[in-house]
């Protein structure tokens, strides 16, 4: 397996983080690495916007329990509490990136092309990393999601699309069992 396949089948989703920085170094390559990602048309109707504010991160993380608890459906809710509680696990930092969905279809594609290319190129430096759709809460069902999206300097007419949650892994766990049932051949 070369370099990139190890990346692939190595990457995991991380749940728990020390409370370490990383470089800003690391950080910018991993930016840099975002913005290479494929777009429909390349448009790239995105933003790659990176948090290391620990206080506004806790601000926003506190915002998107309260709007969890707050929902009828208290399933993801319930799914944090039983992981410990905290919507961003610890991490240090993270990656919001907001998409224009008026400008065609493929928006939330592209964004998720781009959230793959930030946690592969994460984990190949040796950052741990989760994808976080959750946090969208913090910017949909808030009453502060004007305000938070604001601070973030969401573009005009920008929506949250996804996040990617970055730091150091406190503790690990394997990559899932890929289900090659999944895959068929048409010969
Ligand atoms: C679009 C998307 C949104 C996700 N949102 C969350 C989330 O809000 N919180 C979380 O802990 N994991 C989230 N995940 C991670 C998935 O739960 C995870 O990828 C899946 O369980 C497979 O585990 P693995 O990433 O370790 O292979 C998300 C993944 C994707 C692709």
């Amino acid at each position: 397996m070369n370099e990139t396949m190890q990346t692939i089948s190595r990457r995991y989703s991380c749940r728990d983080y020390e409370d370490r920085m990383p470089p800003e170094e690391v950080l910018q390559a991993i930016a840099q690495a975002a913005v290479h990602a494929p777009s429909a048309m390349n448009r790239q109707a995105w933003r790659v916007i990176v948090i290391t504010d620990r206080a506004l991160m806790e601000e926003m993380e506190a915002e998107g329990m309260s709007c969890l608890a707050a929902m009828e459906d208290k399933s993801a809710y319930n799914r944090i509490m039983d992981r410990g509680g905290k919507l961003f696990y610890g991490a240090p930092c993270m990656i919001v990136v907001p998409i224009d969905s008026t400008q065609h279809n493929y928006a939330l594609t592209d964004c998720g092309i781009l959230c793959q290319t930030i946690a592969l190129a994460a984990t190949s430096l040796g950052i741990a990393n989760v994808i976080c759709g959750l946090a969208g809460v913090i910017f949909g069902s808030s009453p502060r999601a004007e305000e938070f999206s604001k601070r973030l300097g969401f573009p005009e007419g920008y929506t949250f699309g996804c996040s990617v949650l970055l730091g150091y892994a406190h503790t690990t766990k394997p990559p899932h069992e890929p289900d090659q049932g999944k895959i068929s051949f048409i010969r």
